[in-house]
């Protein structure tokens, strides 16, 4: 038997770039060849922030593109959208009745924003809840793994604590506790200003689907060795943003070796390692750009994708709702079965 992973992605609305990609997305691809994998559009989340209906449409539809043109494989994998299963919605209404208030105002996101001054008048309870929300995102599903990023491991935690107490108060293993499945290592790709996080909001990224132009001027302004002032001074391979993504994306590995000994002798230029990082980029997606055009074509599809993939959520979704009803005695000698 396989075991079960699940996981959610908020519609943020930027495009993906490599950073997400290498990230956090491959990672969560690669997963379908060995788990059961379940994968969701959290859009209810994201009312949280956003509350205009052409942005959220455009948020979902996006990130629901990327995904598919990048690799994931609603053959191998259940992928659907939060809302379509409403099952998330019910579950969040029972869970927050399993953990305290006090408990929740020590959840990162709020706090933090109580921390930069945000008052509590501009913060809503969606936000506040949100917690409650990924927990029964979770729980529905019984899942052993919710890979995610580091900045999520204090809701798993939560999730675990919330699944615990509902299993003590009914003296019944309803819900297994998850683990929170980190990986360090790819978590988190160096921008091209080779000091931060790659994001979009440092405006040091490196786009997938952006216009090829855009592209090229991100990867030929990217920041290498600031010591190396001529292409004849030998040069710094470890921890350089341009050699980082060489190992990433680069396929041609002897390419890459031949590129590295040439820099560290100083016998290569900062522009042709770059330039070649431009073909590269173009070899590793020119693929899921051509699938992501065809997609964009092609809603219709997309949809039914989606359409698919909600109806095997829900048959499980609606199974684990009707234990925990039956468990906390909503279903009972009213409108239950045998009785
Ligand atoms: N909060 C997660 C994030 O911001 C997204 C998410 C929502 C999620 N529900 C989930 C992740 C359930 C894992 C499991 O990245």
């Amino acid at each position: 038997m396989k075991k079960r992973i699940l996981s959610g992605i908020t519609p943020s609305g930027n495009q993906l770039h490599i950073g997400n990609y290498f990230g956090a997305v491959a990672p969560q691809i690669a997963l379908q060849e060995t788990h059961e994998t379940n994968y969701f559009v959290a859009d209810l989340h994201a009312l949280t922030t956003i509350h205009d209906r052409e942005q959220l449409e455009k948020n979902i539809t996006g990130v629901v593109l990327d995904y598919l043109a990048l690799g994931l494989d609603p053959d191998k994998c259940v992928f659907f959208r939060q809302s379509d299963v409403s099952e998330h919605s019910q579950l969040t209404i029972v869970l927050a009745n399993y953990i305290s208030y006090g408990q929740m105002k020590r959840m990162h996101a709020y706090k933090d924003k109580l921390q930069i001054g945000t008052s509590e008048e501009s913060i809503n309870m969606g936000l506040f809840n949100y917690p409650i929300l990924m927990a029964a995102d979770i729980l529905l599903y019984k899942p052993h793994g919710v890979p995610v990023g580091e900045d999520q491991r204090q809701h798993i935690e939560l999730t675990r604590d919330i699944a615990d107490n509902f299993n003590k108060a009914y003296k019944a293993s309803v819900f297994p506790l998850p683990e929170a499945l980190i990986s360090k290592e790819v978590g988190r790709i160096v921008g091209t200003d080779g000091e931060r996080k790659m994001s979009k909001s440092l405006g040091n990224i490196i786009g997938i689907f952006e216009d090829e132009k855009v592209i090229e001027k991100q990867i030929m302004s990217c920041f290498t060795d600031p010591n190396r002032l001529k292409a004849t001074d030998p040069g710094r391979v470890e921890g350089n943003p341009v050699f980082i993504y060489h190992d990433l994306m680069n396929d041609d590995k002897a390419e890459v070796e031949e590129l590295k000994a040439r820099y560290r002798s100083g016998t290569v230029g900062d522009v042709e390692v770059k330039q070649k990082l431009v073909l590269a980029h173009k070899r590793k997606f020119s693929s899921a750009r051509a699938r992501r055009k065809e997609l964009e074509a092609n809603i219709k599809l997309v949809r039914t994708i989606l359409v698919e993939g909600a109806e095997k959520a829900r048959k499980y979704a609606s199974q684990t709702m009707a234990e925990v009803y039956q468990v906390i005695g909503e279903i009972n000698q009213l409108n239950g079965e045998n009785l």
